[in-house]
């Protein structure tokens, strides 16, 4: 019998967006503060560095930069890197908060010459604020009704020439104008265990905890290719380090600690397990409809499509197709269930070999 029922997504450890009592502000020491401080997305460094650099030199503001890829991947800490090499101040916000078209005309009009404008989820504008970012992005004006009825009256206002970085998990979710807007558009990765070895290491030296390269590449490898997860598990196991050995994270401890945390050798966690599971037990492993998965999970359509399955299309182990989802022969194999009318499976192998 398959279990269902209410996740805890508010404690999952390997959530990849902040969790609850985490904040932006928790992890301000452990954020690079300049692009050379910066492990991996080295293409996008690449880049941005060029633009940065022809923009001081002609001593305009940076044209509008749109920023997509899963969560947890440091699109805010890029912005911030972004403002702080352009030597301008950053104003942080997101598309839900700003709620109405005059909420978004307080922020424009309070920026000066040169700032940022960071909107992360921007994909959550509502149409009517949208409509006040176009002229702001396009003319640095905005048009503003004064009065209602017959007696309004349009009045423009001029804004200062500034910078918005749009961050979105969901760039397939932008409208085409407001994608059409941005002069710069880089899509980050999710990042290599090597590059996530050497984040980890970096934010041991910070945190003052001592980590062997073997400890934080164990940590590494069950991160799902994201600093924030990283971070995160590195704190959770310096608890471990300190209780259970002598304050090293070693790779025995990181194992011990990871394990504990049920955070499995590639990253998986009991909820990817069960979804796995249902697809494979409960639909003969698929393909299945996301809605019919999602309440044989006992949880929303929508959470199990941004939390869960990124990560296990990305690891192979979820195939898309059009009827629905399906569990894939390695997903079988990791969970130790043999496929039927598999031939490697047809002994009852359980190894993985990846
Ligand atoms: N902390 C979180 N993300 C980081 C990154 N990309 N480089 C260095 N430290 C980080």
């Amino acid at each position: 019998m398959i279990e269902s029922g209410e996740f805890d997504f508010e404690n999952r450890i390997v959530a990849p967006n902040m969790v609850t009592g985490e904040s932006e502000d928790t992890d301000y020491s452990l954020r690079p503060k300049t692009l050379s401080e910066y492990i991996g997305q080295e293409k996008v460094k690449e880049n941005l560095s060029i633009y940065i650099e022809a923009a001081k030199k002609r001593g305009e503001p940076l044209d509008h930069v749109l920023l997509y890829g899963p969560p947890g991947l440091g699109k805010t800490t890029l912005s911030a890197i972004i403002a702080h090499e352009m030597g301008v101040n950053i104003r942080i916000t997101s598309g839900p908060a700003i709620e109405k078209p005059g909420d978004l005309a307080a922020l424009l009009t309070n920026l000066q010459s040169g700032d940022v404008l960071f909107i992360d989820e921007i994909h959550r504008l509502s149409r009517a604020v949208e409509e006040v970012l176009y002229p702001a992005l396009e003319d640095f004006a905005i048009d503003i009704i004064i009065g209602k009825g017959p007696s309004a009256r349009s009045i423009r206002i001029d804004l200062p020439r500034f910078t918005l970085i749009g961050a979105t998990t969901r760039a397939g979710q932008l409208t085409t104008p407001l994608r059409d807007r941005f002069g710069v558009i880089q899509r980050l990765e999710l990042y290599t265990k090597e590059e996530l070895c050497e984040i980890i290491m970096r934010s041991a030296v910070i945190l003052g905890v001592a980590c062997e390269k073997q400890g934080a590449m164990e940590l590494a490898s069950r991160s799902r290719g994201t600093p924030r997860i990283a971070n995160r598990l590195l704190k959770r196991v310096r608890d471990f380090a300190d209780v259970m050995g002598n304050g090293v994270i070693t790779r025995d401890i990181a194992k011990i600690a990871l394990d504990r945390m049920e955070v499995d050798e590639l990253g998986l966690d009991s909820l990817d397990k069960r979804v796995l599971t249902m697809i494979i037990k409960g639909y003969g492993g698929g393909p299945v409809g996301l809605d019919t998965l999602a309440s044989a999970i006992g949880e929303e359509a929508v959470t199990l499509e941004d939390v869960c399955e990124p990560f296990l299309m990305q690891m192979g182990f979820i195939a898309r197709t059009p009827r629905g989802r399906c569990a894939t022969e390695l997903a079988y194999r990791h969970l130790g269930i043999p496929k039927p009318g598999c031939s490697e499976c047809a002994d009852g192998q359980t190894t993985l070999d990846i």
